[in-house]
């Protein structure tokens, strides 16, 4: 006889379900975890090698032209259109005969040191030109060149300034001048330019008797170009001969930037070259205009 019995079996009521500050507490504690395995786990990148500037470093503006150009790359790059008003660059290549040397000599198999100061009948090439165009008579030793005239002016300023000279500059003037100048240890001197915004003679006196009233040490150079960066303002022959003079007089070793000789209007006043005037005067020029 078989005998069933059946258990009478009440279900268990559900549990019930935790409180809320509970599940919170929870979920902030997954996350945490979650955000600990990262921070572990995250392959870190190797940081960047910090400098410490110098002093020097850290007094140079940055070159504003510079900045607006890497801006409108960017903005290139992002599929805007640029029209480039920013930098003073020729609109044409380099002339054809140039272009075609220059491969010339990349193919050839000659790829080691040029000559430090300038291949030698380039520099006399230079000299020639100087002789054609202004009727001076340049020996190629005292041509050097240099990787654009940003390089002739570092060198030039080394040579001939020391920490603490005063070095004048036009008010409005290409900025680089102050920027290396400053870098330098120099003292830079605006000179208050003319109605034509030139420095010539009159305002170079203006500026020595100025210090000298002042107690400041005297003027040791100046550095102008003409025609101008970036008023166009020119010098006429004469006020060179001036500026020349007094330059030569006083004890002002100038620095005379003849970059833009050649880009002038018709009717323009002839463009005289300081070694006209004096043969003490540095002059920067350069292929890039
Ligand atoms: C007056 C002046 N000098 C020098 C330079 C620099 O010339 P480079 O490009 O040969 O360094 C410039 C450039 O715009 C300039 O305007």
């Amino acid at each position: 006889m078989s005998m069933f019995f059946r258990a009478k079996v009440t279900p268990l009521p559900p549990p019930p379900p935790p409180p809320i500050d509970v599940v919170l507490l929870a979920t902030l504690v997954v996350l945490a975890c979650f955000t600990l395995y990262l921070l572990l786990t995250r392959r870190t990148e190797p940081s960047a090698p910090t400098l410490e500037a110098s002093c020097r470093a850290r007094s140079v503006p940055s070159f504003k032209v510079m900045d607006v150009v890497q801006k409108a790359d960017k903005l290139a790059r992002s599929g805007r259109r640029i029209y480039h008003l920013e930098v003073g660059q020729p609109q044409s290549s380099a002339p054809r005969a140039a272009i075609e040397r220059a491969r010339e000599q990349l193919s050839s198999d000659r790829c080691g040191y040029t000559a430090a100061r300038g291949e030698p009948p380039l520099r006399a090439a230079l000299a020639q030109m100087y002789k054609d165009t202004y009727g001076v008579t340049v020996s190629p030793e005292r041509i050097h060149l240099t990787p654009g005239s940003s390089g002739a002016f570092t060198i030039a300023f080394m040579a001939a300034f020391d920490v603490g000279d005063a070095v004048a500059v036009p008010s409005v003037c290409y900025p680089c001048y102050r920027n290396l100048l400053n870098c330098y240890g120099c003292e830079v001197v605006p000179l208050p330019v003319d109605s034509r915004y030139n420095v010539t003679a009159k305002e170079l006196a203006a500026g020595q008797r100025a210090r000298g009233r002042a107690g400041l040490p005297p003027i040791k150079g100046l550095i102008l170009s003409s025609p101008a960066n970036p008023t166009g303002a020119m010098l006429t022959p004469d006020e060179l001969r001036e500026l020349c003079a007094l330059c030569d007089a006083t004890g002002v070793q100038f620095l005379s930037d003849e970059i833009y000789h050649g880009i002038v209007f018709e009717g323009a006043p002839r463009l005289a070259c300081a070694l006209e005037f004096s043969r003490k005067a540095i002059i920067i020029n350069s292929f890039s205009k």
